[in-house]
Formats: C-alpha cells, structure tokens, sequence
C-alpha cells in the first residue's frame, strides 16, 4: 500500500509543487513506483509532468498518466478543479473525497505525493485527510514561520476532531539564499523551533530548479548536477527513510571481464 504524502503550505511561491516534481522524481529513480497527484487548480504540476492539465481531476474520474520518467505517472489537474472545489465545499462529506478516491490508487504505487494550492480550504484540507504524512516546505523569509503556526494548528485541528493519520513527516526550508543574513536566520528558527521536524537538507534558491519548470522537466532531468538538484537528492533521501519507505535493492552490476 502506498504512503501517501501531501505537500502543504499556505503560503504561495514556496516551493510547494517544485519540491513535489524533485521528491517524485528522485524517489522514481530510486525505484519506487510513484504517483503525483495534482490538487492544485493551477495546474502546475500536471504542466510540468505530462504537459497539460486537460481532462477530468481525480475528483471527476481522472486517470494516472505516464511521464517521460520511468515509473513516474500523474493524475493532471484537470479543467474542472475549480468547479470540484466549489462543489466539495458545499458537500458535508466533502473534505474526506480525495482519500476515498485514492484508495484504489494506493495499491499501485508505493508513493502518492499531493501538490496542493496556497490556502488552506477544502482542496489542501482533502490532501491531509488523505495522507499518512505531511511534508511542509517553508521558504526562507521574513514571516514564513507565522504562516507555518497556522498551518501546524489546523494539522492538529483535522488530527483531533476529523480522525486525520496525518502527522508532520518534514519542514523543508527552501529558496535559501546563503548569502542573506534573513534567510540563514530563518533556517536557524526551524531548526530551534522544530528540531525533530526539520529536514537538514536545505534547498539554496538555484535558478536551475526554475528553469527546469520552464522547460517542463524535472529537476533531475534538467540538470542532475545542479546544487538545487542534489540538495533535493539530500532531502529525498531523508524524507523517503521518515517516511518508511525503503527502495527496492538492485541487483549488483555484472563484472566486466
Ligand atoms: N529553490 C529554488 N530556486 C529558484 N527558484 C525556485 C526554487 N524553488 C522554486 N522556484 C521557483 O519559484 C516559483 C515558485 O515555486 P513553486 O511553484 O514550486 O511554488 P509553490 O509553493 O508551488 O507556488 P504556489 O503556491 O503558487 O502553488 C517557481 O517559478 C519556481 O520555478
Ligand atoms: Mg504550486
């Protein structure tokens, strides 16, 4: 059965569905079978990975689709998100759907990963009572923790009076700029703050990580090498481990003779 992770943060332009492309990617690459759900209207996910976000959500019967990444699909976000999102707000069930849509998702995958947009309404609501885990990416800048405070009381608000598994798997810190005094400060508070959730992979601003998107390609196949890209390899791998999720062995190379 998958673990399903969603990728969660109010705030907008924080590196939400960048770090659900690189997370999708390298985990694919390790060997896991991984599917990215796109939960956000804005469709940005789906553009990148199979280059349209036509067709049905997954909330209007939407189907995986194959990527150009080895065992890496994703279920666009289709054209009629928003008027899902309508919907779902006015249904009293409404923000258990997407769970009970991907149960006959999790027995193909061994990842599900849900971008979701900059609110925290019905749409990112579905995505934590969907997941086991959450995955918080907060940018380095002045009042990124604010928001998070927001974000961590309703995690806790769904745990206690809506039955979420969810729990807090990682903050990830990204759009880092060294060579500004706020943002190593703002990484220092996470880790004070935050000690057992913070991801000790801290992702640098790189501007190959933004042209990759550009390009409609994942940071791996844009530019493995990129400081970006390696520094998601880091943070992959530690999210992957706190998440329980082993990639399968591969066989040992044959030797040359
Ligand atoms: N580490 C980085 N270095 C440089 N550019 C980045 C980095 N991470 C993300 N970007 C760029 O910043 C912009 C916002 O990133 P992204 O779309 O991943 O954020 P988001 O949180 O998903 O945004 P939204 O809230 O609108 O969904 C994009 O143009 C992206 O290419
Ligand atoms: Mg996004």
């Amino acid at each position: 059965m998958a673990y399903v992770l969603a990728i969660a943060n109010q705030k907008g332009g924080v590196g939400k569905t960048t770090t659900t492309i690189a997370v999708a990617a390298y985990a694919a690459l390790a060997g896991l079978r991984v599917l990215v759900v796109d939960n956000d209207p804005q469709g940005n996910a789906s553009s990148v990975l199979t280059s349209a976000a036509t067709g049905p959500s997954l909330y209007g019967g939407g189907q995986p689709r194959a990527t150009t990444q080895e065992r890496l699909s994703c279920i666009s976000a289709g054209d009629d998100l928003l008027e899902r999102e309508q919907a779902l707000s006015a249904t009293r069930d409404g923000h258990r759907a997407l769970d009970k849509l991907l149960q006959s998702f999790r027995g193909q995958a061994d990842l599900i990963l849900i971008d979701s947009p900059p609110n925290l309404t019905v749409l990112p609501t579905n995505a934590l009572m969907a997941a086991d885990g959450v995955l918080i990416p907060v940018q380095c800048e002045y009042f990124a923790l604010e928001g998070l405070s927001q974000l961590l009381a309703h995690v806790t608000y769904l745990q206690e009076t809506a039955g979420a598994r969810v729990r807090v798997v990682g903050i990830l810190p990204t759009l880092c700029d060294p060579a500004l005094p706020m943002a190593r400060q703002v990484e220092a508070e996470i880790q004070r703050h935050f000690p057992e959730q913070a991801i000790p992979a801290t992702i640098p601003r790189d501007i190959a990580l933004a042209a990759a998107s550009s390009h409609s390609q994942t940071p791996l196949g844009f530019d493995p090498l990129a400081p970006g890209a390696v520094a998601y390899l880091a943070a992959t791998r530690i999210i992957l481990a706190r998440c329980g999720l082993r990639p399968p062995l591969r066989p040992a190379p044959e030797s040359t003779p």
